[in-house]
């Protein structure tokens, strides 16, 4: 069973194509990855899905509804949570007022009223960063804060929590527990959809893995089968070179090559592959 899916969804800004044609799922209850080389449109599908972009085709569905048109609000009170690549908290406010503010817009949005702190605190423990509770936001480091960011979205309770770049700032040994973690929310009936450059971390927690390359989803499988599809490697290997978009904006991917785990490539096979790219910036 799906709990979203993305129906031939099309965004485009001015003449780029972000967003090519798109057609994938999540499943319930599973981690899904959505990945693909700096501005292949990971970013703008969140957007789309959240309800913060709306596009130019295609439909979206939640929980079977059709949510193609409904605000951001309704689709969080029906059940969607996200983080942000940017971190978003309150930088003034502790740790834990950033927490009791998520669950009390989270509890407005639904029209109950919580107050105390209890199930505040115990999100904070989910995730491991209670021992900061009283600290600012802003003075925490960059892994609490993304941590942080999580917590604010579980207050919430989301049936489908969607993480964008959630590693980015942990250490390998915070990123292992929160690869551990996401496999506990998934086990626990939550469903994930993750973008994220981590490819260990990717690979070693996703069940199923969606790729985009310049807006098109170009493969979808397990580990396994997008770790070994020649697509795939093309695109990441495609991704040493930086690649100009109409909007002159630029394909920066270099580093996503640096974190390349996806194949070991012998140094000296590491040959530039530049891809033809029309005037819509997708691949002829
Ligand atoms: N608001 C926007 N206006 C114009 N172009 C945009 C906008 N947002 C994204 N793009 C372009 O859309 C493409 C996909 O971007 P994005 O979704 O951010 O990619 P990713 O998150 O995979 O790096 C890029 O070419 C980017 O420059
Ligand atoms: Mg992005």
């Amino acid at each position: 069973m799906s709990i979203l899916e993305v129906d031939s969804v099309v965004v485009r800004f001015g003449g780029v194509v972000a967003v090519n044609n798109a057609n994938y799922a999540v499943a319930e209850q599973q981690i899904t990855g959505l990945i693909g080389p700096n501005g292949a449109g990971k970013t703008t599908s969140f957007n789309v899905i959240t309800g913060l972009q709306k596009p130019t085709e295609g439909r979206v569905r939640f929980q079977g509804k059709d949510i193609t048109g409904l605000p951001v609000h309704r689709r969080a009170r029906m059940g969607m949570g996200r983080t942000f690549q940017r971190l978003e908290a309150f930088g003034s406010l502790s740790v834990r007022e950033n927490v009791q503010v998520a669950r009390d817009i989270h509890a407005g949005l639904r029209g109950i009223f919580r107050s105390g702190r209890s199930d505040v605190d115990g999100v904070l423990e989910r995730v491991g960063i209670i021992q900061y509770a009283d600290e600012r936001a802003d003075n925490v480091p960059t892994g609490v804060a993304r941590l942080l960011e999580l917590a604010r979205c579980l207050v919430g309770d989301p049936k489908l929590l969607l993480l964008d770049e959630p590693s980015s700032g942990l250490d390998e040994s915070e990123t292992d527990e929160f690869g551990e973690l996401l496999k506990d929310l998934a086990a626990e009936g939550r469903a994930i959809l993750m973008v994220e450059h981590d490819m260990d971390l990717v690979m070693s927690v996703c069940d199923e893995i969606h790729v985009l390359d310049f807006g098109t989803i170009i493969a979808t499988g397990d580990p396994a089968e997008v770790r070994s599809n020649p697509k795939v490697q093309e695109a990441y290997l495609g991704a040493s070179v930086e690649d100009h978009d109409a909007s002159g904006a630029g394909r920066h991917v270099a580093e996503d090559l640096t974190e390349q785990t996806l194949v070991d490539i012998p140094a000296a096979e590491q040959t530039t592959v530049v891809p033809a790219v029309n005037d819509q910036g997708v691949r002829g």
